[in-house]
């Protein structure tokens, strides 16, 4: 196990029923921005809930913010908090909006200019303070209601990048379960491989002699396994989609990252696919991982078999017939979800993977990947694999 340190005082309120909670968890006395989506709050009846639960409340509210929120929207949001001296902000929706909702809270007390310097030169600028900040989730996905990481995009410039910081991390999160029942399937799907490939980020490495770690990862991505199709078959069953919620939150709240090598190459070519063709995030995580576990199936071994064993059963064969069949499981796994793990089916071809790779030369990236060392050069096999 590697040396770290976990810091996590994100405040979860769990279960159904809890968002009548809200007024004994917003800092009572200030001036509340409500930010939400596209709408979807109003058909599920999660707004009245919300709404009902702050009476006598001073809120104003921003709606409108994209999946993948973008910078150029949540700016617009930046102005009126800054004009209304709102003092507090609560997320309404799923990873898109807590993301933009983090993403305001910090420009909203940033000095240094245009903010998305946090973003476009984040190893030169960090954010130290911004607003505190509380959330309603209604997607289970992204971890964003437990962790400090925020992803924006840049409309304008095709552009999507993230920022990291605990001054972003929600003072709580109120996770009900029965937020699920009106998730669209795709959805659904999104979300489980989106958790499960989060779970893969800080698992499928090289091994560090760190088996609670392994466990707690091989944990999160069995209860996927299970409950996921449950979900996507019975969107109200309640212990399901409970199991899935807290599965999706744990997976990336920096429990299981802990003390381990982390990967996020995945993530890192994903969100070009996003940036250049707006394709989901989760979608785009499923085009890339196999390409990933091909490519670097040497470097992974040890990982790769174990996880084929502990996760998909595959005990018997070669090394490398093991391996190949894990990976097949792994996209069998998506593609049950119906989610494409082909490029094609997508409508993308050979000129997006020049357009991607050219990208990231021009930011100076010589690899990525737990090691540092997936070069260029097979980001463009990965993809091209993945035609
Ligand atoms: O916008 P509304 O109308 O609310 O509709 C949303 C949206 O269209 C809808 N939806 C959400 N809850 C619903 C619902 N529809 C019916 N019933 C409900 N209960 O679902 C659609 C997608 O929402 P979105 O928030 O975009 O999805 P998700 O939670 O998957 O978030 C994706 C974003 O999170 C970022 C991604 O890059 C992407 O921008 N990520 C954030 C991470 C983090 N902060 O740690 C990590 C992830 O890897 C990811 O990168
Ligand atoms: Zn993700």
């Amino acid at each position: 196990m590697q040396n770290f340190e976990f810091f996590n005082p994100v405040n979860i309120v769990f279960g159904q029923g809890q968002i009548k909670n809200l007024s004994t968890l917003v800092p009572s006395g200030s001036k509340i921005m409500l930010a939400y989506g596209g709408g979807s709050i109003f058909k599920n009846g999660i707004y009245n809930q919300v709404k009902a639960a702050l009476p006598g409340f001073d809120l104003i509210e921003f709606g409108g913010i994209e999946p993948n929120p973008r910078y150029e929207t949540l700016m617009k949001a930046v102005e009126i908090v800054k004009k209304e001296k709102i003092g507090f902000l609560l997320a309404v929706g799923g990873g898109s909006v807590l993301d933009g909702v983090k993403f305001i809270a910090a420009a909203s007390l940033w000095e240094g200019g245009d903010p998305w310097k946090f973003l476009a030169q984040r190893s030169k600028f960090t954010v130290t303070q911004a607003l505190p900040l509380g959330s309603v989730l209604t997607l289970p996905a992204t971890g964003s209601e437990m962790n400090g990481n925020s992803v924006v995009t840049r409309f304008s410039t095709r552009e999507k990048l993230s920022f990291y910081s605990k001054a972003v991390l929600p003072l709580f999160s109120i996770l009900d379960p029965t937020v699920v029942f009106s998730l669209p399937e795709k959805q659904v799907a999104n979300g489980v491989v989106d958790a499960f490939v989060h779970v893969i980020e800080q698992y499928l490495t090289y091994p560090v002699n760190s088996p609670i770690q392994d466990r707690f990862a091989e944990a999160i991505m069995l209860t996927l396994v299970e409950e996921g199709p449950k979900v996507l078959t019975n969107r109200t069953d309640y212990d399901a989609a409970a199991n899935f919620m807290w599965a999706a939150t744990m997976a990336l709240n920096g429990l299981i990252g802990a003390g381990v090598p982390q990967d996020w190459a995945t993530h890192t070519i994903g969100h070009e696919l996003t940036a250049f063709h707006n394709i989901d995030h989760a979608r785009t995580l499923a085009i890339v991982l196999p390409g990933i576990m091909q490519v670097k199936r040497e470097n992974k071994k040890e990982k790769l078999l174990q996880f084929g064993e502990r996760v998909w059963g595959i005990k018997t064969g070669t090394a490398d017939e093991r391996i190949d069949t894990t990976i097949h499981r792994t996209v069998e796994f998506f593609e049950s979800f119906g989610i494409p793990t082909k490029l094609s089916a997508y409508g993308v071809g050979n000129e997006s993977i020049t357009a991607i790779c050219d990208r990231f030369t021009q930011r100076g990236i010589q690899g990525i990947g737990e090691r540092g060392d997936l070069t260029i050069a097979e980001i463009d096999e990965v993809l091209t694999l993945q035609l």
